[in-house]
């Protein structure tokens, strides 16, 4: 398993908004290498599966219904403690609650639309990275 990667999804409400281009900057800027990048979209079927550890959660079929509701970019990235040191760049998952300068805190509206994924383990960020790239989309 790879370690020291996770992976991102800026989400369709960050997409529409134009704020991909902030938000990818930001990850750079925070030391993060972009190892591989898609701009594509999930239908309500994909979309399903990638949350499917959330499908008993009451927030499942709106957090479904938004992740398929536009473009989105995926992307795996690579830094030193990837995992934790992303999860405190992005923030908190309600960004209301997002500590000052998180891209939640500067770009996210709502906790259904909240600018950006990320994973919450090695595992998880293998399985995710997997999802949306083959091996010769990466380095
Ligand atoms: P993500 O997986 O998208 O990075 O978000 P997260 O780890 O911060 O939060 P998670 O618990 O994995 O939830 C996935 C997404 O579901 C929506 N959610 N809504 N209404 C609610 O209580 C609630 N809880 C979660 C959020 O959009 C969250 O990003
Ligand atoms: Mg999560």
């Amino acid at each position: 398993m790879t370690t020291n990667r996770t992976f991102t999804m800026i989400k369709p409400d960050a997409v529409a908004n134009g704020h991909a281009g902030k938000i990818l900057d930001h990850i750079i800027q925070k030391g993060f290498k972009v190892v591989a990048l898609k701009y594509t979209e999930l239908t309500p079927e994909k979309a399903g599966e990638f949350y499917a550890v959330h499908s008993a959660r009451p927030f499942y079929g709106e957090l479904v219904s938004f992740m398929s509701s536009g473009p989105i970019y995926a992307a795996i990235l690579e830094k030193d403690n990837a995992i934790e040191d992303f999860r405190n760049v992005i923030g908190a998952t309600n960004p209301q609650e997002a500590a000052e300068g998180t891209i939640r805190n500067l770009y996210a509206k709502s906790i259904d639309a909240n600018a950006i994924h990320g994973s919450d383990s090695d595992e998880n960020a293998e399985i995710e990275g997997n999802f949306f790239f083959a091996d010769n989309e990466r380095f």
